[in-house]
């Protein structure tokens, strides 16, 4: 299994361009299944869930050609079977994506539940209950879900907790439902309002993503068309944070500001210097360790789950006391031992993480469990004295394009070690 040797001390200085979002090519790879015609997708990041995605549509007979650039050309016209197996979903919580449009553009789908994961149960009843309100028979045996239908219909559709995939799986089904459907207390995620231009540009009328209440008016088919995927904002953010982290000074093109504005007020509070323009951010700590900070994870615009581990990183080295706590899912802390391990001062009540921050960290033997607390993993390797070793960096990889690459951009002394 490859790791990542991590030799830290350096203060990041330079600039890297950011990465098409993975949250929002995932449900716009999924809404192809729509289409009556191939859809070409743009500024595709290189992960392995898009590989995974991928593999899932040609499984079922879709036909995927990538181009230069990773540039994914998805032809919905080959499709054999409406299945997403086991083996696939289990490795990718996200293959769930794929429900709404088969059985709105088919009328039949056969996906596996995709059962425990390591942040928490993560349910998949709101996609069920939104899907059967449209008129769909859903039975779920032998661990798949088994979904038919005619034409869904319209329906009025309140989600209850806020869910992000839930909601693209349910706006993706109405696009082709007969009638009006509606979503409250819809997910205003920017990859929510990226997916549903997508889905406009190809035929859909979708009004409303970004705010709380979606409405979709149903129409008869939809076509292919050239979608360029929006810049990865938790990529953006944990790079900001490796900057803040170190003392140093990098700048991030092809990303937007508006979309981490939660982030760069944490970033703030912490002593960096931010400005920004259209298509980049520049962070500057001038040298600065950063002051500890206080986060409290929910659902956008607020302060996102998938940068809690990062901030916690963070607050292990920062100056005072830190406290983060997480509202979205029940479990998701395998980074805190780990940063323990490294020397990091933490304590872990409940939902909620307390930190003393620590002069400096100590490199060690370390692995994680899930995408974004290998992660800041990675980020305390980068304070760490000597050498850290990140194992099962398959998680990193299901997330983040070549880090490695882009971290050596930035002046860190990282190093992909092959199994
Ligand atoms: C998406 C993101 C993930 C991010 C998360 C929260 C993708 C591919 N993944 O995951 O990176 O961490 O949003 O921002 O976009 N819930 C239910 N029933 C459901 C669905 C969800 O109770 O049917 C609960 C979950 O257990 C969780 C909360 O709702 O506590 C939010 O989960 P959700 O927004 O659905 O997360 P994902 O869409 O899986």
């Amino acid at each position: 299994m490859n790791r990542l040797s991590i030799e830290g001390g350096t203060r990041l200085d330079g600039q890297i361009r950011i990465s098409g979002a993975k949250n929002a090519t995932l449900p716009i790879l999924a809404a192809a299944l729509l289409a009556d015609s191939p859809l070409t997708v743009g500024n595709v990041p290189h992960l392995h869930d898009v590989t995974t995605t991928v593999t899932l549509l040609r499984r079922m007979g879709v036909e995927v050609t990538v181009g230069e650039r990773m540039q994914l050309e998805i032809d919905p016209g080959t499709l054999k079977e409406c299945i997403a197996p086991y083996d696939l979903v289990r490795t990718m919580r996200a293959s769930i994506l794929v429900l709404g449009p088969l059985l709105a553009h088919f009328g039949e789908a056969d996906v596996s539940l995709p059962g425990g994961c390591a942040i928490g149960s993560r349910p998949v009843d709101l996609h069920l209950q939104g899907l059967r309100a449209m008129g769909a028979d859903i039975v779920v045996d032998n661990g798949y879900i088994q979904a038919r239908c005619g034409r869904l219909r319209g329906a009025q559709i309140l989600m209850s907790p806020v869910s992000v995939t839930g909601t693209e799986n349910l706006m993706m089904a109405a696009t082709l439902a007969e009638g009006e459907t509606t979503i409250e207390n819809a997910a205003r995620e920017p990859e929510v309002v990226d997916l549903a231009k997508c889905l406009n540009q190809m035929g859909a009328k979708i009004e409303g993503a970004g705010s709380d209440l979606i409405r979709i008016t149903g129409v008869k088919r939809l076509g292919g068309t050239h979608y360029d995927v929006l810049p990865d904002r938790i990529e953006t953010g944990t790079y900001l944070v490796a900057g803040a982290l170190t003392g140093g000074h990098v700048r991030l093109k092809q990303t937007r500001a508006d979309m981490v504005q939660s982030i760069i007020e944490k970033l703030q509070e912490a002593g960096a210097e931010i400005t920004s323009d259209q298509d980049w951010i520049e962070l500057d700590m001038k040298g600065r360790r950063p002051l500890a900070v206080s986060v409290h994870t929910a659902p956008y615009p607020e302060f996102p789950t998938d940068m809690q581990a990062q901030f916690t990183a963070l607050n292990a080295i920062a100056k005072g006391a830190g406290v983060v706590t997480e509202t979205v899912f029940e479990n998701r802390f395998m980074h805190v031992q780990e940063l323990a391990r490294m020397g990091a001062d933490l304590q872990l009540e409940g939902n909620t993480v307390f930190t003393r921050g620590v002069a400096g960290l100590k490199g060690a033997p370390v692995m994680a469990t899930d995408l974004r607390a290998s992660a800041s993993l990675v980020l305390a390797g980068l304070v760490a004295e000597g050498e850290t070793l990140v194992d099962r960096i398959y998680h990193i990889d299901r997330g983040y394009e070549c880090i490695e690459e882009k971290l050596s951009q930035l002046g860190a002394h990282i190093r992909r070690i092959p199994a």
